[in-house]
């Protein structure tokens, strides 16, 4: 056991790509420091699409985490990069670990002992009601690190049979570090970019999904990512959040009238892609919901003596 594991750390991976884990990171810790929590974000990505792509930030590469991994340098996020919103950022430095961590039997290395002593010493300092923990595709040893860190998992999927399978080796890998210590918990499966008019097809999609958790205790969240693919877009490319993505939709078509009336034109902004963002803000909502009340849940259990 290593109950030293922070509290409230929910660690978002699948080895699969392109399932939504850093969308989904980004989203809640934006709709749990909007309701008035503190959040810290750890991009343990090489990509960091979560640093620049969904947060907007620049960073120092993932350099820090690296440190941290490699050598137990001290955690420094960079502070509110939204209000109540700290961020450790991922980036190309991390590529080394991979390589390390072939080494670190020989050297002593311990990855996951160093990132688990760094990020109790910076919770120590910071109290964060929530850490959340993106991960990047493939880079099976800073996965198996993130591991043995994280309190809770939670595992994005889509709903074809690549990204499914993508789910069955993470249970896996999940099972294996269980038996090496981790004290991680499957908090459950989302499904994502799933079409909400799919009536039919979803309710076998989620039956597959329970069939896949069967015996590990978790079950798929109720509430799903819809697929909005011009609302992604924006997201992405002006490094908004779901909800901020709201407002600026709400301004822009009150300003639109307005010009409109104005008969001004020339003024219209370059339009949104999306014309309602609405729809997808209201999911992340929901999720975010439901992960807070299952971690709620489980540390209810914890405390009562219930087996995790
Ligand atoms: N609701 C959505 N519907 C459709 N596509 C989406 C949605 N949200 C995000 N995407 C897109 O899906 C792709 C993968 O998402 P991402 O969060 O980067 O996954 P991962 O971190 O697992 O690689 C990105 O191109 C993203 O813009
Ligand atoms: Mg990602």
């Amino acid at each position: 056991m290593s109950p030293t594991q922070p509290t409230r750390s929910l660690l978002v991976a699948n080895q699969k790509g392109g399932v939504g884990k850093s969308s989904i990171v980004a989203a809640l810790a934006a709709m749990v420091a909007a309701a008035g929590l503190r959040v810290l974000v750890m991009d343990a990505d090489q990509q960091a699409n979560v640093t620049s792509s969904d947060l907007g930030v620049e960073g120092d590469r993932g350099r820090g985490l690296s440190m941290s991994l490699q050598f137990a340098h001290p955690l420094e996020p960079i502070r509110e990069v939204r209000p109540n919103l700290d961020l450790i950022p991922g980036g190309a430095a991390l590529a080394v670990i991979g390589a390390i961590a072939a080494a670190a039997a020989q050297t002593g290395m311990d990855l996951t002992g160093n990132l688990v002593s760094t990020l109790n010493d910076l919770q120590s300092a910071e109290h964060y009601d929530l850490i959340l923990i993106d991960s990047g595709p493939g880079d099976a040893p800073l996965l198996d690190a993130l591991l043995g860190t994280a309190r809770y998992l939670l595992v994005p999927t889509r709903d074809d049979d690549a990204s499914l399978i993508g789910v069955e080796y993470l249970a896996a890998r999940y099972l294996r570090a269980r038996e090496n210590g981790s004290v991680i918990q499957l908090l459950g499966v989302v499904l994502f970019d799933l079409n909400p008019t799919a009536t039919a097809r979803n309710p076998e999609v989620f039956k597959q999904v329970e069939d896949l958790l069967e015996g590990s205790g978790a079950a798929p969240f109720e509430t799903f990512i819809r697929n909005d693919r011009a609302a992604a877009v924006d997201l992405r490319s002006r490094h908004l959040t779901p909800n901020e993505l709201v407002t600026v939709s709400a301004e822009q078509a009150k300003t639109r009238i307005q010009r409109l009336r104005d008969k001004d034109k020339k003024l219209l902004g370059r339009r949104l892609w999306s014309r309602d963002p609405n729809g997808l803000a209201n999911d992340y909502q929901a999720l975010t919901r439901e992960v807070l009340s299952r971690i709620a849940a489980a540390e209810k259990n914890e405390i009562s003596g219930g087996v995790a």
